[in-house]
């Protein structure tokens, strides 16, 4: 019993000490941990008499519940004071100037590739997507360029393995016969989308961007590629008149193929669309070629149509005044600052998409 007695003046005696958590934490580990006092004691009540049993174990219950609840109050009592002691620090002062706050800007491409298609949109395409790693199939065999076509060296393909048969997809055009083996035509859809080749230089990226335009239908012809692509161009760069050649081409998925050129002047030393006699290429198009719409099982007897594919990175050259194509993905936050769009910065031909 003198034990217990001892146990309890000293730790109260001590607990009226100034104590810190770590001193109140050490003090509840000599009492109660494994070898604490107050649970060496209880370790004890087995060996003493029936009669002394009893009144040892309740003066020790009494005696460990004081001692704990001392403790307990002491703890509570020191998180108190710091949590008051950090109210009082940390007071919000209301005449601090704000901090300034830096918003982030659309990066020109995604701005361009909106604007695309919100346009194509209003006449009627929606949006497709694909992958940017490709097979060699989708990527050039299902668009009639079998494998020794020599478009295929043209395009500087990025290999993936040494079979030659995955590979970043140098074009959108893939996405054509994406979707026409998911679906049924009619088909009208545009795909934009990152494009690879190994290629670098000022108007030249390893990595860029373009537009697939597919429209698949029972009786589409030239007349409506024209349409759609003059459509396009005045709503892209907010002009009224353009001056639009179409140049016999080649590419393998169309027949007829063709380039499209824009007519430009530059005034004070600014690119100016649809005036001027001087000539800007800025697509190829096509009226899809029958072998295309046969790999994907589409009866070109039944149906024909055209297919376009247009340089997005150039295009937003062009209307926005950027000569090096390279600056486009060098992630300078400065140039970004410069060129890239407030989220509300609407050009006015943008109406929303409804994708
Ligand atoms: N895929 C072509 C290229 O990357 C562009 C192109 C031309 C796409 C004609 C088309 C097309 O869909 O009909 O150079």
């Amino acid at each position: 019993m003198s034990d217990i007695k001892k146990i309890k003046d000293e730790y109260l005696n001590k607990l009226k000490n100034d104590l810190k958590i770590e001193n109140l934490n050490q003090i509840k580990t000599e009492l109660f941990g494994k070898n604490g006092q107050i649970s060496n004691l209880f370790k004890k009540i087995g060996t003493l008499s029936q009669d002394e049993r009893k009144k040892f174990a309740s003066a020790l219950n009494i005696v460990k519940e004081e001692l704990q609840e001392k403790i307990n109050f002491k703890i509570k009592e020191i998180e108190d004071k710091e949590i008051n002691s950090k109210l009082e620090s940390e007071k919000v002062d209301v005449t601090l100037p704000e901090r300034e706050i830096s918003q982030g800007k659309i990066h020109p491409v995604s701005q361009v590739i909106d604007e695309i298609s919100s346009i194509f949109s209003e006449i009627g395409f929606s949006v497709e997507e694909g992958p940017d790693v490709e097979n060699e199939h989708y990527n050039f065999t299902a668009l009639n360029t079998p494998d020794n076509h020599p478009a295929r060296d043209m395009h500087d393909t990025f290999y993936l393995d040494q079979n030659k048969k995955l590979l970043l997809r140098t074009h959108t055009s893939p996405v054509q016969v994406r979707t026409m083996l998911k679906g049924k035509p009619p088909f009208k859809i545009i795909a934009p989308g990152r494009t690879y080749r190994s290629d670098s230089d000022q108007t030249h990226s390893p990595m860029f961007h373009q537009v697939e335009g597919l429209h698949i239908d029972k009786d589409i012809n030239m007349g409506h590629l024209k349409g759609c692509l003059n459509f396009f161009i005045k709503s892209f760069f907010e002009i009224d008149k353009i001056k639009m050649r179409f140049r016999p081409s080649h590419f393998p998925f169309t027949e007829p193929s063709a380039e499209v050129d824009i007519g430009y002047e530059i005034k004070n030393g600014k690119i100016v669309i649809g005036e001027g006699n001087k000539w800007l290429e800025i697509l190829g198009c096509g009226m899809v070629h029958p072998n295309v719409l046969k790999n994907v099982n589409v009866n070109p007897n039944k149906y024909q149509g055209y297919a376009f594919g247009i340089g997005i990175d150039r295009l937003g050259m062009l209307k926005y005044g950027i000569n090096d194509l390279r600056a486009f993905f060098e992630t300078d936050y400065r140039w970004l600052n410069h060129f890239g769009f407030d989220p509300l910065d609407v050009p006015s031909n943008y109406r929303g998409l409804s994708r």
